[in-house]
């Protein structure tokens, strides 16, 4: 593999980073007239537009040169095709399969997963539309009101940063989910329900998960306190794709969703660890839901790398980061609906490029990975937004906003629309980062001398703003593939596995290790004497 660095396009960008930090986007923008015309992009049914980062045409080039030298195209095909490009695990990434439509063929080491994929999908349609319909029951004849899906990780932050998305589109039984293995979880989602109405969907990749196993077994226990142990047959399914384990767990394999090792669990949402989801909103909305995945995989695998959507949030996100010292990207989504959609990302990003080996496991000398935050707009402008506008940090942002509501309330005097007023607000936050107000303009405003600092809005804060029709299950689907592949576009330029994750394992096994010396009376001896120390505390908090 190459040493990225070596490149003459990374060592040109280097140097044009000076160049760069020496203009502002408002000149950006006063020498080219076409500029927000021609730094726009459409993939599927989003239009993004970047004309307000801190690029010049150079800087594009030779970012689309780093992008060649890397041979991001190459690693794509191979992607697609089902190479091994996880190779600290030696598995194909294959969630781009998930989304093939039906009829279509992908063979990999003999078998065709796309038929596999649809094979599931059907067994899942099937499932979900007796549990809409009232088809499935509970031990005590009744049909199901509440599903509750136990997992974490993938095998939860996707399922319910979708479901609480699709709301406007839920017509089936309620969804709930636990994941955190702290009892106040559980105990929180259980509270009002009937055991005898809920089902619990226990998703998880290995099946293996400490936490997973123990809110399912809690759940297990007080469904069996209620309605006895025959009933755990039709109140507990499993997705996984680990049968032996399911079975261990005493789940009917016949109850069982698969997936594949192919797919990892911050990729799965389009898997079978997508039922809740489909529970919500029913097959055919979940078949839209890929469609929009699809429609950005064909993008993404098509489109020429100057218009690539993917392409191109990936670059803008490594230029800040690597060359110009951002350390995280702002996620605002002006969509109330999405309010989950940074958390999503956050494992979806941060899991995948959180990396300081490079594939053959030497270590880089450039920073990776994006730290990514957010909160919906309007509620993150009156909280952490002062910090975008005149802190000290370089915190590039992504905009998301609908052109339509799927409900609109009038504004404020009775006409208009609310709508309108969120928009409002995401053009003005873009256009104020950008152009901000100079000492000038204050000044001219009549400010008095002392205040006029604190009020000078530097602007140059750049952002991206991808625009799309209306949330819907294919505008979501192709709003996640959209960051999917940004994040690989980053893996492959620097040179890191995306979609491995050895830096969670470590934890976990510590944890497992820790809990005697939590449960014990005896004076902790864990190796180290901070841990040690601790532990004494909660030793004598307890006893309290
Ligand atoms: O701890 C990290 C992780 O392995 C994630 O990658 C994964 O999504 C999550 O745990 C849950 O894993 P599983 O689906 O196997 O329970």
């Amino acid at each position: 593999m190459i040493d990225i660095t070596s490149t003459v396009e990374w060592q040109e960008l280097a140097a044009h980073r000076a160049e760069v930090e020496s203009i502002h986007l408002r000149d950006l923008f006063e020498q080219d007239p076409q500029r927000a015309t021609r730094m726009c992009t459409n993939a599927g049914d989003l239009s993004i537009d970047y004309s307000k980062h801190r690029i010049t045409d150079r800087t594009l080039e030779l970012l689309l040169g780093l992008v060649r030298a890397a041979r991001v195209e190459d690693r794509r095909d191979a992607m697609f095709a089902g190479e091994q490009i996880n190779v600290t695990e030696g598995r194909s990434v294959l969630h781009t399969a998930l989304r093939l439509p039906r009829g279509s063929s992908l063979v990999v080491d003999g078998e065709d997963v796309a038929a596999q994929v649809h094979e599931v999908l059907d067994a899942m349609g099937e499932f979900t539309d007796r549990v809409r319909s009232g088809g499935w029951r509970g031990a005590t004849g009744e049909r199901i009101a509440t599903v509750v899906n136990i997992g974490i990780g993938g095998s939860d932050l996707g399922p319910v940063m979708v479901t609480r998305a699709m709301r406007y589109y839920a017509d089936g039984p309620e969804v709930r989910f636990v994941s955190n293995v702290d009892p106040a979880d559980l105990t929180a989602v259980l509270t009002g329900l009937d055991p005898a109405t809920t089902l619990f969907v226990v998703s998880s990749k290995t099946f293996s998960t400490l936490e997973t196993l123990s809110n399912a077994t809690a759940a297990r226990r007080w469904l069996v306190a209620a309605l006895g142990d025959d009933a755990v047959a039709s109140h507990f399914v499993a997705v996984s794709t680990h049968r032996e384990r399911v079975v261990e767990f005493g789940i009917d394999p016949a109850h069982m969703f698969g997936f594949w090792d192919w797919v990892g669990g911050r990729y799965s949402v389009d898997s079978a660890i997508g039922l809740s989801v489909m529970c919500a909103i029913g097959r055919d909305r979940f078949a839209e839901f890929l469609v929009g995945f699809h429609t950005m995989d064909t993008h993404f695998r098509t489109a020429p790398l100057e218009d690539n959507a993917p392409v191109l949030l990936g670059i803008l996100g490594l230029w800040y980061s690597s060359f110009l010292g951002a350390e995280s990207r702002a996620v605002l989504p002006y969509a109330n609906d999405l309010v989950r959609f940074p958390a999503y990302l956050q494992q979806l990003t941060m899991e995948s490029n959180g990396k300081s080996v490079r594939v053959d496991g030497s270590a880089v000398d450039y920073p990776t990975g994006e730290i990514f935050w957010g909160e919906p707009g309007t509620n993150g402008q009156h909280a952490f937004y002062q910090l975008l506008h005149q802190g000290t940090h370089l915190v590039p942002a992504d905009f998301i906003g609908f052109a339509r509501a799927l409900v609109d309330l009038p504004g404020r005097d009775g006409t208009g629309s609310m709508q309108a007023t969120l928009m409002a607000n995401m053009l003005a936050q873009s256009k104020v980062l950008a152009f901000g107000k100079s000492a000038e303009q204050i000044r001219a405003e009549g400010t008095a001398d002392d205040l006029v600092a604190h009020k000078v809005m530097p602007g140059n804060r750049p952002s991206t703003t991808i625009l799309a029709p209306q949330l819907s299950p294919s505008t979501l689907g192709q709003l996640i593939a959209l960051y999917e592949h940004q994040v690989f576009v980053q893996g492959v330029v620097w040179g890191i596995d995306s979609f491995d994750q050895w830096g969670v394992e470590l934890g976990k096994v510590q944890a497992t290790a820790l809990q005697p010396a939590l449960e014990s009376d005896s004076a902790p001896s864990t190796g180290d004497a901070s841990t040690d120390a601790l532990i004494r505390t909660y030793h004598r908090m307890r006893q309290r």
